[in-house]
């Protein structure tokens, strides 16, 4: 770990080299994804989403190199291999509930608020990504109503655990994202409790609005 404090600016350069690599990741598995999609509609918003993703990294890399730190790798291959490979075997209620519910949901909470404390032109860089996550995150909750819908009672129940079991796990993976995350928060001004606790409370409210209930932010 870092012992030394960021400066604020390298702490946006650093934020901005992990969000580029993890929407690249993101993109990969979108499209790894595309044949696993439901129906048309489904296929259509993954294909969007993919391309979303890579507009938003290209966005993130002409800023770095605005700035004169231009883009570098910040997540090794093989835990980029470990991440990716997570998400190419759900099933597809839980695949979306991991990737688009939870990544992205959690990803851009901890965006808005990097956002909130940005300067100019770092806000710019997030704006466009930080609106299209959002619309990534209510397709997955759209996809997960859906699921839901076509199933007993009984059988809903038995997707709900399953989806909770894959929510704990995607938390678990963000262990392996880089330890340097804590001091850009830190350095944007961030309380890293205090954002915490919004995440926990809003994204157990995103579930609740799916009737799911999730125990760790009981
Ligand atoms: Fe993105
Ligand atoms: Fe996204």
């Amino acid at each position: 770990m870092l012992q030394t404090a960021m400066t604020r600016d390298t702490a946006m350069t650093e934020f901005l080299r992990i969000y580029a690599q993890l929407d690249d990741l993101v993109r990969e598995i979108c499209e790894a994804r595309l044949d696993d999609a439901p129906d048309a509609e489904a296929r259509e918003a993954l294909t969007r989403q993919a391309s979303e993703e890579r507009r938003h990294v290209a966005i993130q890399r002409a800023y770095l190199q605005d700035r004169g730190t231009p883009y570098v790798d910040r997540i090794p291959p093989e835990t980029r291999r470990t991440l990716v490979s997570y998400f190419l075997e759900l099933d597809w209620p839980e695949f979306v509930s991991a990737l688009q519910i939870t990544v992205e949901g959690t990803g851009s909470l901890v965006v808005r608020q990097v956002w909130e404390r940005a300067d100019e032109a770092t806000r710019r860089a997030l704006a466009i990504p930080l609106e299209d996550e959002e619309r990534h995150v209510r397709f997955g909750m759209e996809q997960v109503r859906k699921a839901l819908a076509a199933l007993s009672p009984g059988e809903q129940e038995a997707l709900k655990a399953r989806i909770k079991r894959r929510v704990r796990e995607t938390l678990e993976l963000a262990r392996l994202l880089p330890s340097s995350l804590r001091q850009c928060f830190e350095a944007a001004g961030l309380d890293c409790g205090a954002m915490n606790a919004r995440i926990l409370r809003e994204t157990a409210a995103r579930w609740r609005a799916l009737g799911i209930e999730l125990e760790a932010a009981a």
